[in-house]
């Protein structure tokens, strides 16, 4: 089966991670690998691309669609938190741009049988990495009415949280919850006919959302990476992020801003007690959006938000 996905804002990524001949980057989310074979394409001859995904089927996909450019490439199935482990077991120090490319690829909608999309009838699964024990099935059925209700409305920004988790916990009395349908279904019956005719998107669609952040720990995750991301960059380095929530965005907003600014004292202070220097310089002073062009010819990147940094 071929592995779907239309890459977002592929000449923006490009353009910002500065990708030339010799240099090393590493793109932590291959998915279809439609960024690492354009990263590949500039980097050649001399460069190397370090190639990551959670997902083993994206691994398995990489080595055929990259397979020309096999002797430039290092894979790793595993969680990009892990980069300075993968760097260490191939004896890197550093490397000369990094991307993200968050969420999910339409593969993994579409046809990966993991629960994903509410439009069809799967396990609910919703793990990216098979191998971890967490999913969205023992969340939905275990989580208390409070617990599903914070998560719905934390990660999912859901206004009928409260309902829906109250029905959610009704119905499972009742019978195990097992497949995203019968969620989905759930989730429709939650909500007042007139007000989900009002909705521009499928009702299910923010509790979706919430579950897969949540199995998949990527906030968290995304955390734990921009703590370092910095420390394995050479100067000149660029760091690049797309991402599709706005939870994502403001953390790596955030976390930029951080570290351009370096000093972490009170602004009351006069003086400055934390010696911390500025780190990066940012690239994207306003977020990077898609053009109407891509978003016509590719309506899945419609959220999509660049940011990109520089290391000092
Ligand atoms: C939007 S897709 C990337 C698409 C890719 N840039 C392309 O051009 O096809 C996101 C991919 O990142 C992976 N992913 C998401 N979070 C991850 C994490 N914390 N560590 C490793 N891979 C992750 C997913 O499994 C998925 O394959």
């Amino acid at each position: 089966m071929s592995y779907r996905h239309i890459p977002a804002m592929l000449n923006e990524v490009v353009n910002y991670l500065d990708c030339r001949p010799g240099n090393v980057y590493v793109d932590g989310t291959l998915g279809g690998c439609g960024h690492a074979r354009a990263i590949c394409e500039k980097i050649i001859p001399g460069g190397t691309l370090i190639g990551i995904d959670q997902d083993i089927d994206a691994i398995s996909n990489a080595e055929t669609v990259l397979k020309d450019y096999s002797s430039n490439i290092h894979l790793f199935h595993g969680n990009f938190e892990l980069l300075r482990q993968f760097l260490e077991q191939i004896e890197i120090d550093s490397v000369d741009g990094i991307l993200l490319d968050l969420g999910l690829s339409q593969h993994q909608i579409e046809n990966s049988g993991r629960g994903f999309s509410f439009r069809k009838d799967e396990p609910l699964d919703m793990r990216m990495d098979i191998q971890s024990r967490q999913t969205a099935q023992k969340l939905v059925n275990d989580l208390s009415q409070q617990e599903l209700q914070k998560l719905f409305r934390e990660y999912g920004e859901e206004h009928r949280a409260k309902q829906i988790a109250k029905n959610i916990v009704r119905i499972r009395r009742r019978e195990k919850i097992r497949t995203s349908k019968q969620l989905a279904q759930i989730i429709i019956d939650s909500i007042p006919a007139q007000a989900a005719s009002k909705q521009k998107i499928h009702p299910a669609t923010r509790v979706f959302m919430a579950l897969r952040i949540a199995v998949n720990r990527e906030l968290e995750r995304l955390e734990t990476f921009l703590e370092h991301a910095v420390d394995l960059l050479n100067p000149g380095g660029r760091l690049c992020v797309l991402s599709f929530h706005s939870l994502e965005d403001r953390i790596v907003k955030q976390r930029f801003k951080a570290l351009e600014k370096g000093c972490t004292c009170p602004p009351k202070l006069p003086r400055c007690g934390c010696g911390q220097e500025p780190r990066l310089r940012i690239l994207t002073k306003k977020v990077g959006r898609p053009s109407e062009e891509e978003i016509a010819a590719n309506p899945m990147a419609r959220s999509t938000r660049l940011r990109a940094a520089e290391k000092l």
